[in-house]
């Protein structure tokens, strides 16, 4: 059974994950410049201050509906966030779907794979899922490569699945379950 709380702050001496804080608005506006995350996520197309912190008490707002942990990924020396993550929890029980983003400027340095590594080890044991599935556009290699380096599993291909801004989009199915954490 899922009780849905924030874990301890999941660090790994590069990284932290811990809940967004209203300080945190500079990685929400940087986020709001990328082409992609803005149409991905509910990080608003035109930035201000009101939006930044309106995203922000949203990602709260996640534990409290009970739709799953959305968290922000930090560096860990300066607590500077850089990012976002989240485990959104899925119809069937003990399964999340996992998602993240990293602002531009902190991208290629390893953080969403660190923090990928961090939120499935916490997921898959204390955090009590049994599974933790990512949903990725077939072109986004970045992504893909993230879940693989952290033994996420490709399962296949879903046609035309879900609608990304005014488009629909493929998108392969990874996981990684309590099993493959054991071995
Ligand atoms: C996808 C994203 C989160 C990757 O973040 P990141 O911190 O740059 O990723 P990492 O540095 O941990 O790199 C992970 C892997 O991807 C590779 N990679 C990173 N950027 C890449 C790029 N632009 N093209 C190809 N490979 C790339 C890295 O080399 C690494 O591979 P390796 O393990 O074989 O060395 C980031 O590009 C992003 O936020 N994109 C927009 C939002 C998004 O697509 N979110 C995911 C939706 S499913």
């Amino acid at each position: 059974m899922i009780s849905l709380v924030y874990p301890p702050p999941l660090c790994d001496g590069v990284v932290r994950v811990r809940p967004w804080r209203d300080t945190d608005l500079s990685c929400v506006e940087q986020a709001s410049q990328d082409p992609r995350i803005p149409v991905g996520t509910t990080v608003p197309a035109h930035y201000t201050a009101e939006a930044g912190l309106a995203y922000i008490a949203r990602q709260h707002t996640r534990l409290t509906s009970g739709e799953g942990l959305a968290l922000a990924i930090a560096d860990q020396c300066t607590d500077q966030a850089v990012g976002h993550i989240n485990l959104m929890l899925r119809p069937q029980e003990g399964v999340a779907g996992i998602g993240y983003w990293i602002v531009p400027a902190a991208r290629r340095q390893g953080i969403a794979s660190r923090s990928i590594s961090l939120i499935t080890a916490w997921g898959l044991s204390a955090g009590n899922f049994a599974r933790i599935e990512g949903w990725v556009e077939p072109d986004n290699y970045a992504s893909q490569r993230a879940l693989e380096a952290n033994g996420f599993l490709q399962e296949g291909l879903l046609r035309s699945f879900l609608t990304i801004g005014t488009r629909r989009a493929d998108v392969l199915v990874y996981s990684r379950i309590t099993a493959d954490a054991q071995r």
